[in-house]
C-alpha cells in the first residue's frame, strides 16, 4: 500500500485515483472546488463515467479512497503525486500550462519527504523538465529529492474504468530509472507491458498516439469521401483493410469525426510544436481540416436533399462526442447545430446523457426533447450524430409515421441503408456507396 496524491478530479485524475484506491493504496483526491469536494465525500460524482461511481464509492467506504481542497492534507503523507489537471488549448493552439504551474508549485511548497511527481496531464515535451525547474525553485528544503515521472494516460471517455484497469501499456518516462520503476510497481498488479524511456519520449508517446489514431479516423473519412463518389460502401471496406492485423479494425469507423476533449486539442497543440520547433506539420494539418469539413460535408449533403433550411425542423439524435459520456467538448453536434440554425432551421435534439451540459453550451437555440420519438415528431430530418446503443433498434416505422418527411442522415453509419429505403426513408450514411437504382445511400 502506498499513500498516492492525485491532483484534479476530471476524468484522468478521478479514474486514476479511484482504481489506484482499487488496487489498495490510500488515495487522496485533491481538487479547489469545495461543492464537487463535497459531493465526491458522498459518492457523487462530476462527470458521467460508467462504472465509475460504484468503485468511488466503495473506496471511500472502505477508507482508502478520500477528497480534500486542501494541498496541506493531500500531501501530509503522499509518497507519489499525480497530476492530472486541466491541459486546455490556448489562443494558438498551444496547450496552456496555468494548472499544471499552479499545481507544481503549490506541492513544492509542501515537500517535506522524498516524493515523486507523476504527471498524467497530456503536456507539451519539454513540460516534465519545466516542472522539475519550478519544484526545484519553490521548495523550502533543496535537499529533499524528488523526481518527475511522465506517465500519459490513454483512458478513453465511457470506457475510463477498463481502460485503467486493462491498459495495452504502461508508458512511464523519467530522467531517474529508479523513480519510473517505483511508479511502474504501482502497475504491477496490472500486468501490462510497460515501456521505461525519458521524459521527452513519454510526452511525445502521448501525442503521437492520440495523433495517430485521429489520422486513422481522417483517413477512413477520406475514404469514404472517395466511396461515396464512386460507388464503394466504406463499411466493407474498413473491414476488408481491417482484417489485415497490420491494420487493425479499430478507429476505422467512418462518419462526422472526432470530437471530445483530447484528439482536437492534442493533434493541434502537436501541430503547433512542430511548426514553432521548425517542422511544418503537413500531414496533421490535413488531418483537421478533412475533420473539420466532415461535419459540414454531413450538413451539405441534408441541404441538397432538403433545397435549403429555412421553415425546417431538424431532429438531433445523440449531442455528446460520442456515445456513453456527457462531454460536449468540441463535439460535432455544437459546430452541425450552429451551421443549420445560420440558415435557419429549427433544432430539436436529445441525448441519453448530456442535455444538462449541452443545454449550458446551446441554451434554448435547442428544444430539448425527452426521448427519440419526440425528437422525430414533425421533423423534416433525423441526423444521428452519437451512436448512443439507444438509437440502434428504434421503432423505425413509428417514426416515420411521425415525420414531416422522412429523411435520415447517418452521420455514424449504424443503420441498415436497405432496410430503411424499403421503409420509405431518404436514407443517407456517409461513404456506403450506390443502392440497386444507383442512387447514392
Ligand atoms: C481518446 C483516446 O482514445 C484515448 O486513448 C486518450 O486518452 C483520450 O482521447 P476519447 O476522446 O475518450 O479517447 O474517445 P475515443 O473513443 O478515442 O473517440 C474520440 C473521437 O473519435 C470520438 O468523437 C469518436 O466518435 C471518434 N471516432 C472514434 C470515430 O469517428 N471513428 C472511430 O472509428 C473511432
Amino acid at each position: 500500500m502506498k499513500n498516492i496524491c492525485a491532483i484534479g478530479v476530471g476524468y484522468v485524475g478521478l479514474v486514476t485515483g479511484a482504481c489506484m484506491a482499487d488496487l489498495g493504496n490510500r488515495v487522496v483526491c485533491l481538487n479547489r472546488n469545495q461543492q464537487k469536494c463535497d459531493n465526491l465525500k458522498k459518492g457523487i460524482l462530476p462527470i458521467y463515467e460508467p462504472g465509475l461511481e460504484e468503485i468511488v464509492q466503495r473506496n471511500l467506504k472502505a477508507g482508502r479512497l478520500s477528497f480534500t481542497t486542501s494541498y496541506d492534507e493531500a500531501m501530509e503523507d503522499a509518497e507519489f503525486v499525480f497530476v492530472a489537471v486541466g491541459t486546455p488549448s490556448g489562443d494558438g493552439g498551444e496547450a496552456d500550462l496555468a494548472h499544471v504551474e499552479a499545481a507544481a508549485t503549490a506541492v513544492a511548497k509542501r515537500i517535506h519527504q522524498p516524493i515523486i511527481i507523476v504527471n498524467k496531464s497530456t503536456v507539451p515535451i519539454g513540460t516534465g523538465d519545466w516542472v522539475a525547474g519550478i519544484v526545484r525553485g519553490a521548495m523550502p528544503d533543496p535537499n529533499i529529492p524528488f523526481w518527475v515521472v511522465s506517465n500519459p494516460e490513454f483512458l478513453r471517455e465511457g470506457s475510463g474504468v477498463y481502460d485503467c484497469m486493462n491498459p495495452d501499456r504502461v508508458v512511464l518516462g523519467s530522467t531517474n530509472r529508479e523513480a519510473a520503476k517505483r511508479v511502474a510497481a504501482l502497475y504491477y498488479p496490472l500486468h501490462a507491458e510497460t515501456i521505461i524511456t525519458d521524459l521527452r519520449t513519454a510526452e511525445m508517446i502521448k501525442y503521437a498516439s492520440n495523433a495517430f489514431l485521429a489520422t486513422k479516423i481522417s483517413f477512413i473519412n477520406e475514404m469514404s469521401n472517395i466511396c461515396e463518389s464512386l460507388g464503394a460502401d466504406v463499411k466493407e471496406v474498413a473491414r476488408g483493410m481491417g482484417s489485415d492485423s497490420r491494420i487493425s479494425p479499430q478507429f476505422l469507423g467512418a462518419g462526422i469525426g472526432w470530437g471530445g476533449s483530447c484528439f482536437p486539442k492534442d493533434v493541434k497543440a502537436l501541430a503547433h510544436m512542430a511548426s514553432t520547433h521548425g517542422t511544418h506539420p503537413q500531414m496533421l494539418r490535413a488531418v483537421m481540416e478533412i475533420n473539420r469539413d466532415q461535419r459540414k460535408r454531413f450538413v451539405t449533403k441534408l441541404r441538397h436533399i432538403l433545397g435549403g433550411f429555412r421553415g425546417k425542423t431538424i431532429g438531433l439524435l445523440g449531442l455528446s462526442f460520442k456515445p456513453n459520456t456527457d462531454d460536449m467538448r468540441d463535439a460535432p453536434s455544437v459546430e452541425i447545430i450552429n451551421l443549420l440554425l445560420y440558415e435557419g432551421a429549427e433544432i430539436k435534439g436529445y441525448d441519453p446523457v448530456a442535455m444538462e451540459n449541452a443545454r449550458r453550451i446551446l441554451g434554448d437555440t435547442v428544444t430539448y426533447c425527452q426521448d427519440p420519438y419526440e425528437v422525430a415528431e414533425g421533423a423534416d430530418a433525423l441526423m444521428l450524430i452519437s451512436e448512443w446503443n439507444e438509437f440502434k433498434q428504434l421503432d423505425m416505422e413509428r417514426i416515420k409515421k411521425s415525420m414531416r418527411r422522412p429523411v435520415l442522415m447517418d452521420g455514424r453509419n449504424i443503420y441498415d441503408p436497405r432496410r430503411l429505403r424499403e421503409l420509405g426513408f431518404t436514407y443517407r450514411g456517409m461513404g456506403r456507396g450506390y443502392d440497386e437504382a444507383g442512387q447514392p445511400r
